[in-house]
C-alpha cells in the first residue's frame, strides 16, 4: 500500500519546508520516515510543529537518520539520556546546565570543526522566552549556485581552515584538556558535495572559518568577508521564531544557522541530537 503522502508548506524561497500532521514517534512507519527522509535532502531544514514527544521518541527517529554521536561537550549532556546536548541557560550551582547558554550565537555549522562532522541536528524546544531567541538558516546550496563567478573561481577545488576555539572564543566556553585535543584546527573543502543527494555547498561560515588555504592572509580575509556577507543575504534564509515542541531537523552539510539574543532573565532549553552520516559517506564529500 502506498502511504498518503505528507502535507509540506514551504518555508523560504529556496528551502525550508514545515511538514504539517506527523509526529516524530519512536515507532513511526517506514513509509513515513522514508518520505521524511527524502524531503530532508530535498528541503534541507524541516520543521515539525506540536511535537507532544518524549525524549526517547527524538532519540530513535534521530536514530533512523543515520548513527548519533554522544557530543564531545559532556559536561552539557542531559543526565540520563547522553545521546542529547541541552542548550540551555538554565542554571545548576551557578553554572549553565547547557550549551551556548546565552546571548547571540554567530553563523556556524554544527561540527564543522571535527575531521567527521554531523550530517544533521534534530533541535527541539522544552522552554523558550517570550521573544528573541530566533534561530536563522542559510541555504549554502542556492548560495553556491547564485555564487559570483569570480567568487566561485577562487573556491572551487579550494580547502579551509576550521576551528572550534575561534567559535569558543566568540560565542562559547572553553574545552578542557581532552576535548582540546579532540578539536585541533581542521582543514575541510570549501565547497562540499552532499553525500547523498549530490548537490554542492559552500562549507565557510563566520564562526569557524579562518582562513583560506593557498591564498595569502588579507585575500584570504577579503574573500572569506565576502563569501559571509554573500551567505547572509535575505534571499538564501530562513528565520524561525520558536513555539514551545517545535522540532526542527536540518542538514549540516549544506545549512549554516545563527541565534538570535534574548533576554537572559528567561529560560531556555533545548535539546539536540547530533546525527554522523554513514561511515563512507562522511567528509571529504
Ligand atoms: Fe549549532
Amino acid at each position: 500500500m502506498v502511504a498518503k503522502s505528507l502535507e509540506v508548506r514551504p518555508l523560504a524561497e529556496t528551502f525550508g519546508a514545515e511538514v504539517v500532521g506527523v509526529t516524530l514517534s519512536r515507532d513511526m512507519d517506514a513509509d513515513v520516515f522514508n518520505e521524511i527522509k527524502a524531503l530532508w535532502l530535498r528541503y534541507e531544514v524541516l520543521l515539525f510543529r506540536d511535537q507532544q514527544i518524549e525524549k526517547e521518541d527524538l532519540i530513535e527517529f534521530s536514530r533512523r537518520i543515520g548513527p548519533l554521536e554522544i557530543h564531545l561537550r559532556e559536561e552539557w549532556l542531559n543526565k540520563t539520556h547522553p545521546e542529547l546536548l541541552q542548550i540551555t541557560n538554565i542554571r545548576e550551582n551557578g553554572k549553565p546546565t547547557g550549551a551556548l547558554a546565552d546571548g547571540e550565537v554567530g553563523w556556524h555549522f554544527d561540527q564543522i570543526y571535527l575531521p567527521k562532522p554531523a550530517i544533521a541536528s534534530l533541535l527541539y524546544s522544552v522552554k523558550i522566552p517570550p521573544a528573541g531567541g530566533g534561530t536563522h538558516f542559510a541555504d549554502m546550496t542556492a548560495a553556491y549556485a547564485r555564487l559570483p563567478r569570480h567568487l566561485k573561481d577562487v573556491v572551487d577545488g579550494r580547502t579551509a581552515i576550521q576551528s572550534y576555539v575561534a567559535f569558543n572564543r566568540m560565542y562559547s566556553t572553553d574545552t578542557n584538556a581532552k576535548q582540546k585535543n579532540l578539536t585541533p584546527d581542521i582543514v575541510h573543502p570549501l565547497v562540499r558535495t552532499h553525500p547523498y543527494s549530490g548537490r554542492r555547498a559552500l562549507y565557510v561560515c563566520p564562526g569557524m572559518t579562518i582562513k583560506i588555504n593557498g591564498l595569502p592572509e588579507d585575500e584570504s580575509r577579503s574573500v572569506l568577508d565576502e563569501l559571509f556577507a554573500w551567505t547572509a543575504r535575505e534571499e538564501f534564509i530562513y528565520r524561525h521564531d520558536w513555539r514551545v515542541s517545535d522540532a526542527i531537523l536540518w542538514d549540516n552539510a549544506c545549512t549554516m544557522h545563527r541565534r538570535d539574543d534574548f533576554d537572559g532573565e528567561h529560560e531556555r532549553l533545548m535539546l539536540r541530537t547530533t546525527i554522523l552520516p554513514q561511515p563512507d559517506r562522511a567528509i571529504p564529500f
